[in-house]
């Protein structure tokens, strides 16, 4: 079944012109040079859009490499659709899919509705205090020693306790949670990916099972157990794609994008001094490292046959959708490479349409606290010079590690 995950061919189809067929798979062209944001940069020279012998996940498929086809992709909801993408559903044989991720309108918002209230602004302000709480005991912890390693010591911590404390899921279990989940997303072989989400789901299912008679807590979980679509409970594939949905989107994301952002803040004192001298920029900032790191790829399938950018595409063909490809693109942004906290406009990091990510005034909050209290700490924090940052482009694209140092008194 493991194969089957990979199920288009890999030479050119027939209606794709030779000219747009693009013999190369999108991870590995991603990490030929030094720097993924600067590999993919070279795709701004040829055509708008190409196909290529592999996306992510091994996948031929349509590549849109400018931002405004991007844009269209996420908007034309009806013609790009996400019902069939069976993220993980394809890899565990199971019936249901990610929820409200996988589910096309008008069934989405009916999904989406259940979980909405907890991730609206003025919920979401109300977290606040104990972001602010969490973040400063982790960077308390290191602070006076000049040195951490950012991913390990806070990036991959802050937001999960987070997004762990939401779910209701245990604290105690986030380095399990981190294996598997950094098996299902980056490891090389098809099968070490089943095996990881298998553990996530049969975890999951087991904390469903065991919560469903249980004492009501004040959690995503109990939420979900207790909602109803239509008038009637939601059945427990159901509560299990949108448990899967929170426990990806929770745990991986704001990590990877912290990991681009203080790279760059680390690179760029000048952007850290106007931040300290005045925090009414940092919102803006955040805003444009958000931009000018796009960490997603995900993907849709051709609903009928029609065209994209004056492209003819048929029904059943996969088409990726690169955030970090939007994030640079020279026609739509100027001196793309600059983060810039006075910058204007939107951006497509956290997505657009039906699908905008449900998290994306949690994600924002706590990238600025972050930023807030990490300037008020750390001064002047630096990459130690020869230190080697790692990344990686597999799922979302992240910073592995990342050694910071900085003055201390
Ligand atoms: C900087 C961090 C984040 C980034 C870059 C990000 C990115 C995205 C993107 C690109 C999508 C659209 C996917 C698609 O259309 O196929 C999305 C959807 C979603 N995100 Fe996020 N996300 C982030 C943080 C979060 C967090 C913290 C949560 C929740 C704890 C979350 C929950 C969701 C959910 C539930 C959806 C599905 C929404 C729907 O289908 O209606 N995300 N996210």
């Amino acid at each position: 079944m493991a194969d089957s995950v990979i199920d288009h061919p890999a030479t050119r189809p027939e209606h794709v012109p030779e000219h747009l067929f693009w013999d190369h798979d999108l991870d590995q062209f991603a990490m030929e040079l030094d720097d993924p944001y600067k590999s993919v940069a070279r795709l701004y020279d040829g055509p708008e859009i190409i196909y290529a012998r592999a996306t992510s996940r091994e996948m031929p498929g349509w590549v849109p490499t400018r931002h405004d086809l991007i844009e269209e992709v996420f908007l034309r909801a009806e013609d790009f659709i996400s019902s069939q993408n069976y993220s993980v559903s394809k890899l565990l044989d199971v019936e249901w899919v990610l929820n409200p991720l996988e589910i096309d309108p008008p069934a989405h918002m009916m999904y989406r509705k259940v979980l909405q209230p907890w991730f609206q602004p003025s919920a979401i302000a109300r977290l606040g205090d104990r972001v602010r709480q969490v973040c400063g005991e982790l960077i308390d912890k290191f602070a006076g020693t000049g040195r951490c390693e950012f991913i390990g010591d806070f990036a991959s911590k802050l937001p999960s306790y987070i997004a762990l404390d939401l779910i209701g899921l245990p604290r105690e279990m986030l380095g399990q949670f981190m294996e598997w989940e950094h098996g299902f997303m980056r490891a090389p072989d098809v099968m070490e990916r089943v095996a990881a989400i298998r553990a996530i789901k049969d975890y999951l299912q087991e904390t469903i099972d065991a919560r469903r008679g249980a004492p009501r807590q004040d959690d995503l979980i109990d939420l979900i157990i207790h909602a109803e679509v239509d008038g009637r409970p939601l059945d427990n594939g159901e509560v299990m794609g949108m448990v899967m949905v929170l426990y990806i989107g929770g745990l991986d994301t704001v990590t990877s994008s912290l990991g681009w952002h203080f790279r760059h803040l680390a690179r760029d004192p000048g952007l850290q001094q106007a931040l300290r001298e005045d925090g009414s920029l940092i919102p803006g900032a955040v805003d444009d490292l958000l931009r000018a790191y796009g960490v997603t790829d995900t993907g849709r399938t051709v609903a009928r046959d029609l065209e994209l950018g004056g492209v003819k595409m048929k029904a059943g063909d996969w088409i990726v959708v690169p955030t970090y490809l939007a994030s640079r693109d020279p026609r739509h942004y100027d001196r793309p490479d600059v983060v810039d906290p006075q910058r204007k406009g939107r951006h497509l990091t956290l997505a657009s349409g039906v699908h905008n990510c449900l998290g994306i005034h949690l994600a924002k909050q706590e990238i600025r606290i972050t930023l807030e209290e990490w300037l008020k700490r750390c001064p002047n924090f630096r990459i130690p010079e020869g230190a080697a940052v790692k990344w990686h482009v597999q799922g979302v694209w992240g910073v592995s590690e990342l050694p910071l140092e900085w003055d201390i008194a």
